[in-house]
């Protein structure tokens, strides 16, 4: 499905401030119960060790809902959502997007489950020699969209997060709360259906870390389905979403702390 300026409605329905969400106290709130957008079955992954990275790991992600993934460092929460989005093979088991069985090894299917996607890289990936606006824009381009509505559609997620004074800047003169933020504007753009955001506040401070959740909430308030990895359990205290925790290779729990 080939996005349009449409699809970025929920984008420009409301700019979102940048404050910092008020903790809210659990109880979870109910699953919208939507359909299943991505999905592992009895998921194996292992580099090589003893113990696998991830054993028989089954997890379902529903359109609507917005789902932590918490675990220590090292439990696999970069290696699940590498295998949601096709950068890995999982040893044993399948992995379905949006209805269909991920291969890494079908360059082009791949590369049409993953304009559906948005992912927010734990490191960033920024082009360090491109401006703010150019990196934000690159996927876009090589989708064929009109050069007026990629313009269109940089300034609006630029705004999104709060950078739009920054468009000219290299990613390098940034901040990291900055940075992270452009990274979310690069994942959003082509108006994803899900997003993959692997420790999008790791490295952050306090405030500038719920500052990016509250962001990435109200994306989920318009629409957006989100997956949203940390290690900081604080951080899952403050919005009532889903919460999976991955420990020992296991995907343990499905409950607020
Ligand atoms: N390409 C790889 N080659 C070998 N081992 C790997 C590879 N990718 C991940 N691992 C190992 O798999 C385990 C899980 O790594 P992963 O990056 O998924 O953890 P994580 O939960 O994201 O950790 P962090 O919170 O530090 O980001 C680690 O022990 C890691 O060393
Ligand atoms: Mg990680």
């Amino acid at each position: 499905m080939e996005s349009t300026p449409e699809s970025f409605a929920w984008a420009t329905a409301s700019l979102i401030p940048m404050t910092a969400v008020t903790p809210v106290v659990p109880p979870c709130e109910p699953t919208s119960q939507g359909a299943i957008i991505a999905e592992l079955y009895q998921v194996t992954k292992s580099f090589g060790g003893a113990v696998p990275c991830l054993h028989r790991v089954s997890l379902q992600l529903r359109r609507g809902d917005f789902y932590f993934l918490t675990g220590a460092s090292g439990s696999g929460k970069s290696t699940l959502l590498k295998l949601l989005c096709g950068q890995l093979q999982p040893d044993q088991g399948i992995v379905r997007l949006f209805g269909e069985e991920v291969n890494p090894h079908q360059d082009r299917r791949m590369a049409q489950l993953r304009r559906r996607l948005g992912v927010i890289f734990q490191d960033f990936k920024l082009l360090g020699d491109r401006s703010v606006a150019e990196n934000v824009a690159f996927a876009l381009l090589v989708r064929g969209i009109p050069k007026t509505e990629i313009q269109q559609r940089v300034q609006t997620a630029l705004k999104l997060v709060g950078l739009s004074h920054k468009a000219n800047a290299k990613p390098q003169s940034l901040s990291g709360g900055e940075q992270q933020r452009v990274s979310i504007a690069r994942a959003i753009v082509g108006s994803p259906e899900l997003l993959l955001a692997d420790e999008p506040t790791g490295n952050l401070d306090s405030q500038t870390s719920q500052q990016i959740l509250a962001l990435l909430h109200r994306l989920h308030q318009h629409g957006l389905t989100v997956l949203f990895t940390t290690h900081d359990l604080a951080l899952t205290r403050l919005v009532p979403h889903r919460i999976l925790h991955l420990h020992h290779g296991k995907l343990e729990s499905l409950t607020h702390p």
